[in-house]
């Protein structure tokens, strides 16, 4: 038997979907995109929804839109496409260290980081834990400046009454086949309250206008197929949510009493993109794990600061994020992950620390 690290989960009734849309539609764009994009924004509680070509391609349009051409205030332990994408827009990410606890940049950190040279905050809720926004959001308030919500590991998790990427002024998600949810293939989506942005996010997806060009923009348009996949896979989010958490609470059971492990913060607003634990002797374990064909992650095995196109924009330094990079292991989290398996991976975690 083999565990895999993350599995998306694919049925018939998404085959049939993505058939559907082949033979009726027209590849690109068309009826399935724009169901897609009004299910998301109902979801995710926003007026508009804008579906891409990926991740990357909504956090770059997202900082188009907003005109942001200076510094943008990101965390240090997050997947590279976060600092990316703030440098392909034109602008500079101002890096800050994360807190012990979340892994998430804090307001904090933020408040030490903020100058006349910023115009926008990126936090990313990063492995499904949305960040402090009430806080963030004050910060954003009171200094006049943007967020963009980094919401591509954080589908459905919940601040208060409120879904992640409907906080900030734009919401960027990623599909990509690791996340909560997929689209069968790259795909994003960009969630906002402000018409004008959604209008400016259409326009960029397509050439900034295509033949009637205003913008120098992208080709990040949705494949139809992908919609309809994804349109099936929003039906099953919450339940698979519900999956996540149960999944956490038998891992917290099992292992909570081992000293060589710290476990992450189990509560209602996590949606558990990923379990990460912090490991002694992380590497060894991973490798003892692995040849008993339990697959496992390192999310990160740097902070993008220590990352050589970024180290250009480093100006302190980030002990907690590099701390982590050292300890992290992502142990299996999927919603298809069985009881028995949870049982397995616990029992060779604790016999690798010699315990029963
Ligand atoms: C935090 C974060 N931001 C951005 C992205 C980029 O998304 P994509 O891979 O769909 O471009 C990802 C995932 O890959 C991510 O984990």
């Amino acid at each position: 038997m083999v565990i895999a690290s993350t599995l998306p989960t694919l049925d018939k009734k998404m085959e049939e979907e993505v058939l559907r849309a082949l033979r009726e539609e027209f590849f690109v764009g068309g009826k399935s995109v724009d169901e897609f994009e009004a299910d998301f924004a109902r979801y995710i509680g926003v007026d508009h929804a804008v579906a891409v070509s990926s991740g990357t391609d909504a956090l770059t349009i997202a900082l188009r839109c907003l005109d942001i051409k200076k510094d943008v205030i990101t965390t240090s332990m997050t997947f590279v496409a976060t600092p990316e994408s703030i440098v392909l827009s034109g602008a500079r990410p101002k890096f800050g260290d994360i807190d012990t606890e979340s892994y998430n940049i804090s307001p904090e950190e933020i408040n030490k980081l903020i100058s006349e040279q910023t115009e926008a905050i990126m936090p990313v809720h990063l492995y499904g834990l949305p960040c402090d926004m009430k806080e963030i959001t004050d910060i954003a308030e009171d200094k006049g400046i943007k967020i963009i919500e980094d919401a591509a590991q954080s589908h459905g998790a919940q601040c208060g009454n409120r879904k992640v990427g409907s906080i900030g002024d734009v919401g960027c998600f990623s599909f990509y086949s690791t996340k909560n949810l997929t689209v069968g293939g790259n795909g994003g989506m960009i969630t906002t309250n402000d018409g004008k942005i959604a209008e400016k996010a259409r326009l960029l997806r397509e050439h900034g206008g295509s033949n009637y060009s205003k913008y120098i923009g992208y080709n990040a348009r949705m494949n139809t197929i992908n919609a309809a996949f994804g349109r099936v896979q929003l039906q099953c989010l919450d339940q698979w949510i519900k999956r996540r958490h149960e999944i956490s609470k038998l891992y917290k059971d099992k292992l909570a009493d081992l000293m060589e492990i710290k476990l992450p913060i189990i509560n209602d607003e996590h949606v558990y993109h990923l379990f990460v634990i912090q490991a002694e002797q992380r590497d060894e374990l991973k490798e003892y794990l692995r040849k008993e064909k339990i697959f496992c992650g390192i999310h990160y095995p740097l902070p993008v600061t220590s990352l050589e196109p970024y180290k250009q924009y480093v100006d302190g330094s980030y002990p907690n994020a590099e701390y982590l990079a050292t300890k992290a292991l992502s142990i299996p989290m999927y919603p298809t992950l069985e009881n028995k398996d949870i049982d397995f991976i616990c029992q060779i975690i604790k016999e690798f620390y010699g315990e029963k």
